[in-house]
């Protein structure tokens, strides 16, 4: 893929089929069971790095349980880093999605089930 921009939702569905431009984007999700809990970790450039300067970074991340917004973060780039984990309470079978802003390269996403 070029590094146009890119518009509309970008989901990458299979990550480790995915080129580096798409895991530069895509935020990554990986499930950790805690206690009655699931921490849900999520990392844009977990195997490619995304650059992370004033000219270009990740702006926020959002995470979604089902339709359902959950959590937002927004970033600033140089100081902050395009990785947060958050505890959830949810039914198994819940799609978790994280949908990521880049302020070059659009909106990306990647999801995975509890
Ligand atoms: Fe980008």
């Amino acid at each position: 893929m070029s590094d146009a921009p890119v518009m509309g939702i970008n989901l990458v569905k299979d990550f480790a089929a995915a080129g580096d431009f798409e895991k530069k984007h895509a935020p990554y999700i990986w499930l950790e069971p805690q206690g009655d809990k699931v921490v849900v970790n999520v990392e844009v450039g977990h195997e490619v790095a995304h650059p992370n300067g004033p000219d270009h970074y990740i702006t926020w991340i959002e995470l979604y349980a089902g339709m359902a917004p959950i959590v937002r973060l927004d970033l600033s780039p140089v100081v902050t880093h395009p990785r947060f984990s958050v505890p959830v309470s949810l039914p198994v079978g819940t799609v978790i999605r994280a949908i990521e802003h880049c302020n070059l390269h659009g909106l990306w996403a990647y999801e995975v089930t509890l």
